[in-house]
């Protein structure tokens, strides 16, 4: 057998067990959300997999098939993979280089063939993108943002319909004193915004409000792009 320097440290990245799907799960730590109860793998707890608020989503929108969407912040590829059952084709941008490759694990295991995972920054790629997507999927991370308009503006102008789930801070929802306002910056910043209306994505549904969620209230948004008179 060849000798290697430092062989113990090489084969401590080793896994000498039957290549398994748990193998592949067991080797990126921090999992959050849960696999389909058929592939009999143990991950986070979250059943993201089968989210209602997803659900919604594509049902608002209509048949995905051979729809391209771009998806923000994937963490773990749950709601990528039901955007993918119902046909569409996926980019999804996720910053965190350990959720990027718990992405790539859940890719391998469900088999998205239809989906690319990017590792970077969405603002960048919603900047730079020539792609115009039928639909930008945003669950859970507006409210992460340093320009929330900015993102806003951003989705409206790259795709065809946008999807939000988001927190969001009033005084009626979250009056002053509620311990859910702590993660919340308390200055507040106003920034002029011309409305959705401006980029013509004026059919606006919301749905699944929650204002006594955990973490703030929610509520979940689907805009769709009205085409103007010259079908555009
Ligand atoms: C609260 S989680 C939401 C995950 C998932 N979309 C959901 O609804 O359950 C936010 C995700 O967005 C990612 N994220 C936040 N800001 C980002 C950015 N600027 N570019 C890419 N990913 C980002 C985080 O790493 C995380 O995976």
């Amino acid at each position: 057998m060849m000798k290697f320097k430092n062989d113990s440290a090489l084969f401590d990245h080793y896994v000498d067990r039957l290549p398994s799907d748990q193998n592949a799960v067991d080797a990126v730590p921090g999992w959050t959300t849960a696999f389909p109860p058929k592939f009999k793998v143990k991950a986070g707890h979250a059943a993201f997999y089968n989210d209602p608020r997803i659900h919604w989503c594509i049902k608002q929108f209509g048949s995905l098939k051979e729809r391209r969407v771009l998806e923000l912040g994937p963490l773990e590829g749950s709601h990528t993979a039901m955007l993918a059952a119902a046909g569409a084709s996926v980019d999804a941008i996720e910053a965190n280089r350990l959720a990027f490759l718990r992405c790539l694990v859940a890719k391998e295991i469900l088999g998205l063939l239809s989906c690319r995972f990017h590792l970077g920054n969405f603002v960048a790629w919603l900047e730079q993108t020539e792609v115009a997507y039928d639909l930008v999927v945003a669950s859970g991370v507006l409210y992460h943002m340093r320009d929330p308009v900015r993102l806003l503006e951003l989705m409206a102008l790259r795709g065809s319909a946008v999807f939000l789930w988001t927190h969001y801070v009033t005084d009626e929802a979250m009056p002053p004193g509620d311990p859910r306002r702590g993660v919340f910056e308390p200055q507040v910043h106003i920034k002029p915004f011309q409305g959705l209306d401006m980029c013509r994505l004026t059919s606006v549904e919301v749905a699944h409000e929650e204002v006594g969620h955990p973490n703030g209230p929610a509520f979940c948004l689907f805009a769709r792009r009205v085409p103007g008179p010259t079908g555009q």
